[in-house]
């Protein structure tokens, strides 16, 4: 089942303090980027990779997809100040109607079958993004103040990929534009434009690389991988 995956890539990273964007940072000599890709290179249901991507970095985002001969790339938008700018540049250069991924860069340990699970997901109820149940207890706090506890039962972390048709993922970013309404991730856009989302059950490993500590446990994370494939 063939889709197309849009990776916003035009992040500035502060929280990771590299001084520069945080996915040319390196995992067993090759950037976080160019694990990412290749993750995506490597499924055969991924027909096209459209990144967005800073003018500035645009020339070094084009040396890793040359070096690591990444040959699915099909747009190569401007990203915009916030996530959801960028996601909305990438949907600007896509015309479909299949099922469209949205992914992090910044997430190199996304595994296939958790992908092709979203996939079939989305296309049979619109919406499906990756997720993992609470491990810990959640609580809402103001000013210092516990206010309540969470029911954990119904707490799941999220994560992308977040897979969708193609109209639902543009009729929820053309709503949210007209009403201003940004969101932290593409579900809730979905969400706000009435659509439903499923969850599909991902693992815990597929991190976010935001902060330094995240660089040491991905490193740990790429070894295994890697001692798992000999
Ligand atoms: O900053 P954060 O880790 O939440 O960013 C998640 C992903 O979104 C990263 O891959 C980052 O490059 C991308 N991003 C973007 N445009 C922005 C902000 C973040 O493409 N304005």
């Amino acid at each position: 089942m063939d889709y197309t995956v849009m990776m916003p890539a035009a992040g500035s990273g502060t929280r990771m303090g590299a001084g520069h964007n945080k996915l040319f940072l390196e995992l067993e000599g090759k950037s976080i980027l160019a694990h990412t890709l290749a993750v995506f290179q490597q499924d055969p249901w991924c027909t096209g990779i459209i990144l967005a991507v800073k003018e500035t970095e645009r020339a070094t985002i084009e040396t890793i997809i040359q070096q690591e001969q990444i040959t699915k790339i099909s747009a190569l938008p401007e990203g915009g100040t916030e996530r959801q700018h960028s996601v909305k540049a990438c949907l600007k250069s896509h015309q479909s109607d299949g099922i469209v991924l949205v992914h992090d860069a910044a997430r190199p340990f996304i595994k296939q079958d958790v992908i092709h699970e979203l996939v079939i997901s989305a296309s049979r109820h619109g919406g499906a993004v990756a997720g993992v149940k609470a491990k810990d207890t959640m609580k809402y706090v103001n000013n210092g103040i516990i206010e309540e506890t969470a029911d954990r039962e119904r707490l799941w972390v999220i994560q992308t990929p977040q897979a969708f048709r193609y109209e639902v993922l543009k009729d929820a970013s053309q709503k949210a534009e007209q009403e201003s309404f940004l969101g932290t991730d593409e579900a809730m856009l979905a969400e706000h434009a009435g659509y439903e989302v499923r969850i599909v059950e991902s693992t815990y490993d597929n991190i976010k690389m935001t902060t330094p500590e995240d660089l040491a446990y991905g490193g740990y994370l790429l070894k295994k991988r890697l001692e798992e494939t000999v």
